[in-house]
């Protein structure tokens, strides 16, 4: 870390500081939370100085609707810039025809791609046969049809206990009142991906849309088996790699589990495993770039321009060489964790890992909750985030799962070495709760730690974390 970094953060606090001291206090506050814990959450990160100081500046307050070149307002000569600089990056990273840096998040990176898709499949036809150029052309009686015809369409994505995401079609996210769902799940022995019972579903349901993707399943995917179901029953294949994107960029996956050849449509966050700003993305094969690039308005206002510039400079980190190591060390590091508990006794689901997160059952051993294990966890200087399992008996609040993920830790450096002794800390903490008695039995959120854990396994993380600095050099006080 250089001075002038750490110079640039305390002076952006002291500016903050003058208009309101709570907010500078907060920004302080959470540097310190996040340099005390062990950051094992499998979607977290830790942006570079140059990322984070991208997003802190004037292109903030630029509107910029519409595309490069094609604004719907003036003076977006360097907006034009950055986001061109953005989309070539982006397609060069990842040996993409196309790209879309605007989308703000990854769910609406999800709803850019879910609407370009029925734009192509099902407007796009339904213009043709009317003889109309544009939505607008069209009678009344006609737009209701297609109205209708755009919300009768189906989808088929990853169940939520296998790993998927709300944003693939379940109930509570738009995209489940958008579209007729179902889900595959995973193989109720192994818990890996069926591909015959995706297969066999498809063939069954017949979707316009498959998705393949996911935030908890702990392995890579066969996306040029995915794409020849898709095929198979003429649906679009999107992915979601918001999760492991980073292992794409990094070319930890690559081949049948490098999802960019194969998908029609990929979508990702930029946050997670990327190590970017807070954002999201689409890329896409040519026959749906045109559709993409109406994002905004389709679903989108005016783009984050401070966040595309941020986008860039983090697309330009995973272009150097140094990002490939960093994405091998973060699965090496996944192994290593996955093989630290199993040693110890704990229950993966899968039994294992490849990619980038592991997820614990912990009521199998430890006869705890998702819950009561990850607040013991963050007593104990752990931060992690509690998970449903496939068939969980703990319900989608409770959960009877714990996620954690090696991006951050890997980010400052630690190694196979580091991940045995995170896992033994997890152990020691897990080992040393017990749920708290109930009338109607063990409570579900209450639970009490052993004497001493908390205290003695901070230690062990505030020693860990000594010697894996996180953002060294820079001091706000
Ligand atoms: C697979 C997947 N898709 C989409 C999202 C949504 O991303 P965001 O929180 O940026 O909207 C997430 C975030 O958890 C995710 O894991």
């Amino acid at each position: 870390m250089t001075a002038a970094e750490s110079t640039a953060f305390r002076a952006a606090v002291d500016v903050i500081a003058a208009v309101d001291p709570v907010i500078a206090g907060a920004i302080v506050g959470e540097l310190g939370n996040q340099r005390s814990q062990l950051k094992l959450i499998a979607s977290e990160n830790y942006a570079s100085p140059a990322v984070l100081l991208a997003m802190g500046n004037w292109f903030s307050d630029k509107y910029a609707e519409g595309t490069v070149g094609h604004r719907f307002y003036a003076g977006c000569e360097f907006v034009d810039r950055v986001e061109a600089r953005a989309t070539q990056l982006a397609c060069e990273l990842f040996g993409a025809a196309h790209a879309y840096v605007q989308p703000h998040s990854g769910i609406d990176a999800n709803l850019v791609a879910f609407w370009s898709i029925l734009a192509r499949q099902v407007e796009s036809p339904a213009l043709e046969r009317l003889g109309a150029k544009h939505i607008n052309d069209l009678t009344e009686p006609d737009w209701e049809q297609l109205r209708q015809e755009l919300g009768n369409q189906r989808l088929l994505g990853m169940s939520l206990d296998a790993g998927g995401h709300l944003t693939h079609g379940f109930r509570p996210n738009i995209s489940g009142k958008m579209f007729h769902q179902r889900s595959y799940g995973t193989d109720p022995d192994t818990e890996l991906l069926d591909y015959a019972e995706v297969r066999r579903l498809a063939q069954e349901f017949r979707p316009l849309v498959i998705v393949a993707g996911y935030s908890a399943y702990p392995r890579r995917i066969n996306f040029a088996t995915m794409r020849e179901i898709a095929d198979e029953v003429g649906a679009v294949l999107m992915v979601d790699m918001a999760h492991f994107a980073g292992l794409v960029a990094g070319k930890a996956l690559t081949g049948d589990f490098d999802p960019v050849p194969f998908g029609q449509v990929v979508t990702t966050t930029t946050h997670k495993s990327l190590r970017g700003p807070r954002g999201g993305m689409v890329l896409c094969q040519p026959e749906y770039a045109e559709f993409v690039d109406k994002g905004c308005p389709m679903v989108l206002g005016g783009p984050l321009v401070h966040a595309m510039a941020a986008k860039a400079v983090a697309f330009t980190e995973a272009l150097q060489p140094s990002f490939r190591d960093y994405a091998a060390a973060v699965v090496a590091n996944a192994a290593a964790l996955a093989e630290g508990l199993m040693r110890r006794g704990v229950r993966l689901v899968t039994g294992g890992t490849d990619n980038h997160l592991v997820l614990l059952d912990v009521t199998t051993k430890f006869g705890l909750t998702g819950r009561q294990a990850e607040s013991a966890l963050l007593d104990c200087g752990v931060v992690t985030n509690r998970n449903s399992i496939p068939h969980d008996p703990n319900g989608a609040w409770y959960t009877s799962g714990v996620r954690l993920g090696t991006p951050a830790l890997t980010t400052i450096g630690m190694g196979a070495a580091e991940m045995d002794e995170v896992a033994d800390i997890i152990v020691t903490a897990l080992a040393a709760a017990t749920p708290t008695a109930a009338s109607t039995g063990p409570s579900k959120a209450k639970y009490t730690l052993a004497d001493g854990t908390a205290a003695a396994c901070r230690t062990r993380c505030a020693d860990l974390l000594g010697r894996f600095p996180l953002y060294p050099g820079i001091d706000l006080s």
